[in-house]
């Protein structure tokens, strides 16, 4: 019988959260980690459509599922939700899945996505399907976006397909275009979890900024937020506050991308810096996705030096980054431990050189 192993990547937001909603179009720099979750697929006996779903993590226990089932609100739906998806494409058999990961989930780091690329990755692989890493990203999302039900933008899935190992993908969530660009040398990226999860296909936060960024389209009567540049700012004065903040912080977090991306080519590491802190500040105040837990860790970030510190992911939850020189990562996390008792350090590679250390 037909058998085929796929695997994907975790993800850690640089900069620009917020900005792939459909309402918005911006732009984005994830970069994948080194969490990956790995998928089976093997061709069973029974009847078409009959699926079989097994994960590591949750005890191996099986879980009977249909192609044609209607969500159940279950972790099952994200393999459901691409079978239904590839099936669009190609005939498919009884199936098997097992799944095993290493990405922390609730974390803000896209275990979702990283299950949803490596379920359309093994299929591809078991079909032999022609399908290129982007139609791979476009179909992950389709299945968690229309099947699974979550309203997320689409740079989970696309760096989770196409990132590279140690770069950075500046992907325009509206022109579909990307480009690959060097993380920032001798820099550590740190990732501290502040110990609450957050769970977008649950939490009815991020479906509400959504919703409010909808509303600040219809408002401004443009077709997407991030047409508008530095120079509209001051139509928002005529928006609802909440509104008008929602918008301000999907324009500006859209500048800061752009703005991010040249201060990374000009090794400008203040200014790199000051954009992220900036990001920040904009997550918590205008677009208030963050918490006090995660507040905390930015605080201490700063306390111990390192300005380059914000919520990374959906928010509501979850956790920070921070871009830390190599030679203080070590102590910076002692520091942020020493003043959150409750926070995990989930990741962090150190890049020497453009090299990276976990891509062997
Ligand atoms: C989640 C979504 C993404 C994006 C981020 C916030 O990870 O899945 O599409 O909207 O939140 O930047």
């Amino acid at each position: 019988m037909n058998r085929f192993t796929a695997k994907a990547p975790a993800r850690a937001n640089i900069i620009g959260e917020h900005t792939d909603y459909a309402t918005n179009q911006g732009h984005v720099l994830p970069t994948p980690l080194p969490f990956h979750t790995t998928v089976t697929v093997q061709e069973t006996d029974g009847t078409a459509g009959h699926l079989t779903i097994l994960s590591e993590n949750y005890g191996n226990q099986p879980h009977d599922r249909k192609a044609d089932d209607e969500p159940r609100h279950h972790w099952t739906d994200y393999v459901v939700g691409c079978v239904r998806v590839m099936s669009k494409t190609v005939k498919l058999p009884a199936l098997e899945f097992r799944i095993k990961s290493d990405v922390p989930i609730g974390s803000g780091i896209s275990s979702s996505a990283a299950l949803c690329v490596a379920a359309v990755r093994a299929l591809r692989g078991l079909t032999g399907a022609e399908l290129n890493d982007e139609q791979i990203a476009l179909m992950a999302h389709e299945a968690e976006h229309d099947y699974v039900g979550v309203p997320c933008g689409k740079m989970d899935q696309f760096v989770a397909s196409l990132g590279r190992p140690g770069q950075a993908l500046l992907l325009n969530t509206r022109a579909m275009t990307y480009r690959h660009y060097p993380l920032p040398p001798n820099t550590a990226i740190m990732l501290v979890n502040c110990g609450k999860k957050h769970d977008l296909a649950k939490g009815g936060g991020y479906k509400q900024r959504v919703a409010e960024c909808a509303e600040a389209r219809k408002l401004l009567g443009v077709s997407t937020l991030c047409e508008l540049g530095h120079k509209d700012l001051g139509r928002l004065s005529t928006l609802p506050d909440v509104i008008r903040r929602r918008a301000r912080h999907v324009i500006t977090e859209n500048l800061r991308v752009l703005e991010f991306v040249t201060a990374l080519e000009e090794g400008d590491t203040e200014r790199q810096a000051d954009l992220i802190a900036a990001s920040h500040v904009s997550q918590r105040d205008d677009f208030e996705v963050s918490i006090p837990e995660i507040d905390a860790l930015v605080e201490s970030s700063k306390r111990f030096g390192i300005r380059a510190a914000r919520i990374v992911g959906g928010g509501f939850g979850g956790s920070i980054i921070a871009l830390v020189p190599r030679d203080q990562a070590v102590a910076w996390w002692s520091f942020i431990a020493k003043e959150n008792p409750e926070s995990q350090l989930i990741s962090t590679y150190a890049l020497k050189n453009s090299e990276n250390e976990y891509a062997a």
